[in-house]
């Protein structure tokens, strides 16, 4: 196999989030979070986990942060607890919490290692979430509130923002499948709830601007490429729906300024429409300095009058793919696709790939060792439609592996690997998989 080699100046990066590492939910003045709150109660999650103590990285971001720099990651890309900074949503700053973000920012900086830092990834403060959540409008407000507090302290040494991590999936699966927290199942709120995400990501990033913070702030969504089922027309029209409501959804207010067409039209026709000043496009639609994705897996989407939307997954198609413990296919090409759609419906912009891995069930073998060839086998496919891309054009910039550790994986617990690093989770001990071994020599040949 010909040798792959990425853009000098590529990012190397890894990713995780407060919720899904940090443990210490009550510590330090923290205030509860939506996710607490959803966890502890039963019957929501796989085999009655919490985030309680999770990787236990509030009090192990030392060792943390020296993992990494033996990896030699570039970038660490990590979410900021809302709760710990405003344990109320709003109002009383809890300088503690502040503290922690500090000392961790700082010392990935004197290792050499560059902070990313997402403002939201899912724990809002459940105080707010009592006055209503993400379909209350005044959360735009009060999230603006709480990134002032971030870019003030921290805006002069983090050069990578992300406002949200995956609206979509706050809107979908907190709001209307109500699997994630904060567990409520009404479409309208959950399409409120996605407009008001969007609303806040941009007035964070007027904020931003007017506070003339010298790095680069985007958004994080969460995109796989839809493919239809077969060449028919009423396929293709299937599959462009279904990625018109989970992605343009997104994207075309984000860069366009704009809802989509065909998604507003099945609204309308389940009697939704939303409604809102007209300037909310305009603050949703200022310019960021690059559009970043979650990507895992990919879509197959056939017509389907049956179903409510008119489309269903292929699931004949689907079964034909190998999988990783979540069930998710194995496309690479998925990758590629996906980064060439962004490259020419989107005006060629900056990406970020915020996310990228995959779970499998991972042990520790005799030797000692974790030997997850099918996590390297993964990421050696995904990152080369990656470069496929980048040659082809795309102006894609930086990689974040998800994930640095293994850690809780929302509502499945603690049941899905996937870190490079694993952990145990009684004794909380971590041991670098070969999948991070394999990174190491990967970040230092810029390639492989
Ligand atoms: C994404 C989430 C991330 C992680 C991965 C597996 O949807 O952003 O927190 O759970 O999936």
């Amino acid at each position: 196999m010909s040798k792959i080699t990425f853009p000098k100046d590529f990012i190397w990066g890894s990713a995780t989030a407060a919720y899904q590492i940090e443990g210490a939910y009550n510590e330090d003045g923290k205030g509860e979070s939506i996710w607490d709150r959803f966890s502890h109660t039963p019957g929501n999650i796989a085999d009655g986990h919490t985030g309680d103590v999770a990787c236990d990285h509030y009090h192990r971001y030392e060792e943390d942060i020296k993992i990494m720099k033996e990896i030699g990651i570039k970038s660490y890309r990590f979410s900021i607890s809302w709760p710990r900074i405003f344990p109320e949503g709003t109002g009383k700053l809890n300088q503690k919490g502040l503290d922690f973000y500090k000392r961790l920012t700082n010392l990935l900086l004197e290792n050499g290692i560059m902070p990313a830092i997402t403002l939201y990834h899912w724990d809002l403060p459940q105080k707010l979430q009592d006055k209503g959540g993400w379909k209350n409008r005044d959360t735009t407000d009060y999230f603006t509130e709480y990134s002032e507090v971030i870019f003030k302290n921290l805006g002069d040494i983090v050069p990578i923002w992300f406002t949200h991590n995956e609206p979509g999936v706050v809107s979908l699966l907190g709001h209307f499948l109500g699997i994630h927290a904060p567990g409520i199942k009404d479409l309208r709120t959950s399409l409120e709830v996605s407009h008001n995400l969007l609303l806040s990501h941009g007035k964070a990033v007027k904020l931003f601007r007017e506070m003339n913070i010298d790095a680069q702030i985007g958004i994080a969504l969460n995109l796989s490429y839809h493919y239809p089922a077969s060449e028919k027309a009423e396929d293709i029209e299937a599959a462009e729906l279904s990625f018109s409501l989970a992605g343009r959804w997104y994207l075309d207010p984000v860069l366009k300024g704009r809802y989509p067409e065909n998604a507003l039209k099945l609204y309308k026709k389940k009697g939704i429409e939303l409604s809102f000043p007209e300037d909310d496009l305009k603050l949703i639609s200022q310019p960021i300095d690059f559009i970043a994705f979650n990507n895992y897996s990919s879509e197959f989407i056939k017509y389907d009058p049956s179903s409510e939307s008119g489309f269903s997954p292929a699931n004949s198609i689907l079964e034909k793919f190998e999988k990783t413990d979540m069930g998710w296919i194995i496309y690479p090409e998925g990758l590629y696709d996906l980064l060439m759609l962004l490259d020419k419906d989107y005006g060629k912009p900056n990406i970020v790939i915020s996310e990228n891995g995959a779970a499998f069930k991972d042990e520790i073998g005799s030797n000692g060792k974790i030997e997850d060839t099918k996590r390297i086998q993964y990421l050696k496919d995904y990152l080369t439609q990656a470069h496929r891309a980048i040659q082809d054009g795309v102006n894609l910039k930086a990689y974040y592996l998800w994930s640095l550790l293994d850690n809780f994986e929302w509502a499945y617990g603690y049941n899905k690997r996937f870190g490079i690093v694993h952990v145990n989770f009684d004794t909380l001990e971590r041991k670098i998989k070969d999948s991070g071994y394999w990174y190491k020599e990967v970040i230092k040949n810029n390639g492989f």
